[in-house]
């Protein structure tokens, strides 16, 4: 049985030290006496260590948007997966959309960047997904960035990656990706981790739904035994309704 999921991203969006504070307080309150599901925040990067002075032994963990594809270096502006575990981090968010999208990330930098992740003892929350136009192909796409993302990664590992299935058209929405395409897609994911990697490997790794996720659509969107869980964004910078989601998922999940 796979431990249902729920993490949210800053991205952006609360960026000094006193308005993350009181935000990741409220989260860790709310978040007190989880145990249902693995939780994880990613704040904004430049105040990591606000969620490190706050969020150490407790349900919820926390990590960076992003790494470097080295541990150390000359590589100006990026952020050393050291600090990251210097900070006691524990998860990593890599292949954003935004980030291939802005930054021209390419599923082999992010294969690099999740090796270094489990050298490092670190969960990797890797996503993936189409854009609109690629949705023609959307079976093919996903198994292709399955494929590319985690070449050459031991199955051992392999199992500890959280794939994050974030359709590009979805993101920053009113409204999330249809229940039914989510469901079909996360199939594809499975069936794709299957033939790649095999049966065990497949139904061990947890896959979750990003892209406009709120406590209106949660319920539908995991409601599918292949949809481990959400990965929020704007919808949950109100705690209570993050706090909603989680209790939502542990419901429909059985607390598995
Ligand atoms: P959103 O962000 O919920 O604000 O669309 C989700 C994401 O990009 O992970």
């Amino acid at each position: 049985m796979r431990k249902p999921v729920v993490g949210i991203s800053l991205k952006i969006y609360m960026n000094r030290r006193k308005e993350a504070k009181q935000y990741i307080e409220q989260l860790k309150a709310v978040c007190t006496d989880i145990s249902s599901a693995d939780l994880f925040l990613f704040p904004s990067m430049g105040t990591i260590s606000v969620a490190s002075e706050i969020l150490q032994n407790t349900p919820l963990h926390f990590g960076s948007q992003n790494i470097a594809a080295i541990e150390n270096g000359a590589l100006t502006g990026e952020f050393s997966v050291e600090s990251l575990v210097d900070l006691n981090g524990s998860y990593v968010e890599l292949g954003h959309a935004e980030r291939r999208q802005n930054f021209n990330e390419t599923d082999q930098m992010i294969q690099q960047k999740i090796k270094i992740a489990f050298a490092n003892q670190l969960i990797p929350v890797v996503c993936i997904g189409e854009s609109a136009a690629e949705k023609q192909t959307v079976k093919s796409h996903l198994k292709a960035q399955l494929a590319a993302d985690f070449q050459g990664i031991p199955s051992t590992q392999l199992v500890q990656a959280i794939i994050a299935y974030e359709p590009i058209w979805a993101i920053g929405q009113k409204e999330a990706a249809s229940s039914e395409y989510v469901h079909q897609a996360h199939g594809f994911i499975r069936a794709a981790l299957t033939e790649l990697y095999g049966e065990k490997v497949a139904q061990a790794i947890r896959i979750i739904y990003g892209g406009s996720v709120s406590k209106e659509n949660a319920a539908a969107l995991v409601n599918d035994e292949n949809v481990d869980g959400v990965f929020v964004g704007r919808f949950g910078h109100d705690p209570a309704n993050f706090k909603k989601i989680v209790e939502i998922i542990s419901e429909i999940k059985g607390g598995r």
